[in-house]
């Protein structure tokens, strides 16, 4: 049937009717938020390329926390940012370090949130890659013992989730395997399995003072020009035992998030990644958009896209505006 018969308007008509044809809705249920954490007590230092984003030592971080969980958010993905770097990363395996003690205290404080510990070598290594060189290249299989070793050491502090973002190959296996023979077969992987190269995550190295220090991710993080190769990815993690899958960045992979969607029945994550954060934040700040509206209209497009989850920086604020509209 076409016009004049049918006329899409018609549902348009009201607030109300557009509400009630609505498809998609965010939930901050939907919702995960990104903590840095750094050693310490009592710090709280603003990021400047992520407005309203902190670097919190533990206690701070597990204020934070509190304050997304009463606004309904039920997650948080953790990252450390430490100073003492070596080549072989291996803070990231220190049971002492930021990261296990804040999954732990988070846990104290609120048992039932659901803390994700992001699992790479970046944060922790002196020259920033995501592994083990070798010569000036990252040597993919040394790099599987560096990344089993810190997932076994979050699961053991209590995290709920180990998410691997460096983009070995074979990865997800050897977290797995890693993880059942210590015990945690209870703890699920979401898999950062399609990661993209590029200038997306510039803020976020800022903050977690991960900038690669010679050379970029090219040889390990994948072009984002490939389609097939990002689904060929996921297939390879959901084989190996991939719990979620993720896909990141976000604004600049909604195709793959619909791809993703109808091909799998994993629950679908999606990284609203610092740069896109720090996009909108910044045409706020110069008043040439509005900033509440874009906010809400990106996070319908990654629903729409068919992701259940939303990592994102606007989550707290996102939430408590939402908290007040109901
Ligand atoms: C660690 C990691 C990065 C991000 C998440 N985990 C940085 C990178 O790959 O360089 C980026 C997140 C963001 O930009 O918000 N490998």
């Amino acid at each position: 049937m076409s016009f004049p018969a049918s006329r899409p308007r018609r549902l348009r008509r009201t607030p109300t009717l557009r509400q009630m044809v609505r498809e998609n809705h965010v939930l901050p249920s939907d919702l995960i938020a990104p903590l840095f954490v750094c050693e310490g007590e009592g710090i709280e230092v603003p990021i400047s390329s992520l407005p309203g984003q902190f670097r919190f030592s533990v206690d701070r971080t597990v204020e934070a926390a509190k304050r997304l969980w009463e606004v309904g958010v039920p997650s948080v993905i953790l990252f450390g940012i430490v100073s003492d770097k070596d080549e072989m990363g291996s803070g990231s395996y220190n049971a002492g370090g930021p990261v296990p003690r804040a999954i732990e205290a988070i846990k104290e404080a609120l048992p039932s949130m659901v803390v994700i510990a992001d699992t790479c070598a970046c944060e922790y290594t002196s020259h920033g890659h995501c592994g083990i060189l070798r010569g000036l290249s990252v040597d993919n299989d040394a790099t599987l013992e560096l990344l089993a070793r810190a997932a076994v050491c979050y699961a053991r502090a209590g995290a709920d989730i180990i998410a691997p973002s460096d983009m070995m190959d074979g990865r997800v296996a050897a977290i797995r395997r890693a993880l059942d023979n210590e015990g945690f077969v209870e703890t699920p992987i979401m898999s950062y399995a399609a990661k993209f190269a590029g200038a997306f995550y510039g803020p976020f190295r800022e903050a977690a003072d991960s900038a690669p220090a010679f050379g970029d991710r090219r040889s390990y993080q994948m072009d984002i020009a490939n389609r097939r190769e990002a689904l060929r990815e996921m297939q390879l993690d959901i084989e190996e035992g991939a719990d979620f899958l993720l896909i990141k960045p976000a604004l600049f992979c909604l195709d793959l998030v619909r791809d993703a969607r109808e091909r799998f029945d994993a629950p679908l994550c999606v990284y609203n990644v610092s740069s896109e954060y720090a996009m909108i934040k910044a045409a706020g700040q110069m008043g040439w958009i509005d900033e509440e509206r874009l906010i809400d209209e990106t996070l319908i497009s990654f629903k729409r896209a068919g992701a259940d989850l939303i990592i994102t920086y606007h989550a707290l604020e996102w939430a408590q505006r939402f908290a007040q509209n109901v």
